[in-house]
């Protein structure tokens, strides 16, 4: 009966270990990767390659992106799910989840003035002052 028992586990457990996780290999995307993806194409560093004085920076931001003060990715998911002018819509090409991991990672970078790269930041007076606008 113990042998039963344990022939039963020892089978339980083989098959958790072999059943598929399929929800892992879309939450395994990072915001730093949908973002080159999706987004770096006209966003490059933060920046807008379409329209210059629209950038993902903070000043630009808070000037043109409506709602931004008030809930940041909220602002964000919204602009990206249903796109503005020339900007695309997202909401067939990516999941909810997906623009709110980027929106997330979009308001991040924002606020630390998209500094993630030494190289970014060399020869570039603006974002020193980033910091006061809070
Ligand atoms: C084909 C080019 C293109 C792609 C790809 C694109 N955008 Fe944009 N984005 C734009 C343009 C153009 C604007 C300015 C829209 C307008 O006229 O207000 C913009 C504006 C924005 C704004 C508001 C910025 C501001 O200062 O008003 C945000 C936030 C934004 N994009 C985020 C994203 C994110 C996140 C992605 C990727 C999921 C993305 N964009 C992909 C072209 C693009």
């Amino acid at each position: 009966m113990k042998k039963l028992l344990s022939v039963f586990i020892l089978g339980f457990v083989l098959l958790t270990l072999i059943l598929p996780q399929p929800v892992l290999a879309e939450e395994a995307l990072n915001g730093s990767q949908i973002f080159s993806n999706s987004c770096a194409a006209c966003h490059i560093n933060g920046n807008n390659v379409v329209v210059a004085n629209k950038t993902l920076k903070k000043e630009a931001l808070v000037k043109y992106l409506k709602g931004y003060e008030e809930d940041a990715q909220a602002a964000i998911v919204n602009q990206v799910t249903n796109g503005k002018n020339a900007m695309p819509a997202f909401k067939n090409r990516l999941t909810a989840e997906q623009i709110k991991t980027v929106a997330d990672y979009v308001a991040t970078q924002a606020e630390k003035g998209w500094l993630s790269s030494p190289s970014q930041t060399e020869g570039r007076p603006d974002v020193e002052k980033s910091g006061e606008l809070n």
